[in-house]
């Protein structure tokens, strides 16, 4: 148990208390895939905070005799969110025990299309948590804590913690990066050079399915994985490559990082037991046509992965026009039913 996020002040005793909330999803550049222990991860991680994916949560509490909530996603009820709520809850009472005495009604919606293939739990649970978190403070009387606010959102979903504050943020213990914890993201976008400050990411829907494995499977097969080693080292010795270009500005060192972190990953898959495959020939067409276009034009965008097959499209505003226009010629035909979505970097959590 972390004893420093444990609420200890004593607290105001209302009957109704209410927050709600507006949390964005993230992209990981290094990437965190591997875990141990109750949500800490296996290497460091860094990410761009997206602006327009997002996840919008009201908050309604009521006294109640026991912890109790209904969550509904656009005013629907849905039983199937329950259980990860509820192993959310059970993990987080410790730490604000004030939840046991309340019955919560948490309405949900997404800015995203739903089973857009993105997934929403990083957006979720920063803004479930940002929510429980201005409540804490409606009690305590306190200024809410973010910090705090990541360290419960990595409870629920790990890269969630990346969700709460700024454009550029680190989780993980690291040792080039002052103030890093295993425990929950910082914000690190004082070291972002002008050119990346309004980056953008193009999300290319390939496929928008169901993933044939989650990601909870793919952390668990690290632990007996072959490279696992080798890959731990790599995302340290990369997030402080990384962070050099990002300040310094050097986009083309800022590629060949982000690519290779996307490929790594997706090798990771398919050199685990049980090995798999989430890419779809569809990705590798759209990878293949960025990297064409990047050597034919020299316009300075690249790609980056999730745990699934659609592509993450970087690259600088200034580019916006070309890269949409190669989009709308070349690689809408790729994405499921032509859908895409245009995105850029966002600074994280705000109240509604
Ligand atoms: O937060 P999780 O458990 O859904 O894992 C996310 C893992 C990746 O998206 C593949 C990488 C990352 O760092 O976000």
């Amino acid at each position: 148990m972390e004893t420093e996020f444990v609420l200890r002040t004593s607290h105001k005793n209302l009957e109704h208390i209410t927050a709600t909330w507006q949390a964005p999803s993230n992209i990981a550049l290094v990437k965190y895939w591997g875990k141990h222990g109750v949500q800490l991860p296996a290497n460091p991680s860094i990410s761009f905070t997206l602006n327009n994916c997002k996840t919008i949560t009201k908050v309604t509490a009521k006294k109640a005799a026991a912890l109790d909530f209904e969550i509904l996603l656009d005013g629907v009820a849905k039983s199937s969110f329950a259980p990860k709520i509820k192993s959310y809850f059970n993990r987080i009472k410790e730490y604000s025990p004030w939840i046991n005495n309340y019955h919560f009604t948490i309405e949900t919606t997404n800015t995203f299309p739903h089973s857009s293939g993105i997934a929403s739990s990083a957006s979720s649970m920063a803004a479930l948590s940002s929510c429980l978190m201005d409540m804490e403070g409606q009690l305590t009387g306190q200024k809410m804590a973010m910090k705090k606010a990541s360290f419960l959102a990595r409870l629920g979903s790990g890269s969630a913690c990346r969700s709460l504050e700024g454009k550029l943020v680190v989780w993980g213990n690291h040792d080039d990066t002052p103030g890093s914890s295993d425990l929950y993201g910082i914000d690190v976008s004082g070291d972002l050079h002008p050119v990346f400050q309004d980056y953008q990411d193009t999300i290319l829907l390939v496929d928008k399915g169901e993933k044939t494995v989650s990601s909870t499977v793919g952390h668990e097969l690290m632990n007996e994985h072959a490279f696992a080693k080798a890959r731990f080292h790599q995302a340290h010795s990369n997030l402080t490559k990384i962070k050099n270009c990002l300040k310094e500005g050097d986009v083309e060192g800022f590629i060949k990082i982000t690519e290779s972190e996307a490929l790594t990953l997706h090798a990771m898959m398919m050199t685990s037991h049980p090995y798999f495959i989430l890419m779809k020939p569809n990705t590798l067409s759209i990878i293949d046509e960025i990297w064409k276009y990047r050597k034919e034009t020299s316009v300075p965008v690249c790609f980056t992965l999730d745990a699934g097959a659609n592509v993450h499209m970087l690259y600088p505003a200034d580019h916006k026009e070309s890269v949409d226009d190669l989009i709308k010629s070349k690689l809408a035909r790729y994405c499921q039913n032509e859908q895409y979505i245009c995105d850029q970097l966002g600074s994280g959590a705000t109240t509604v």
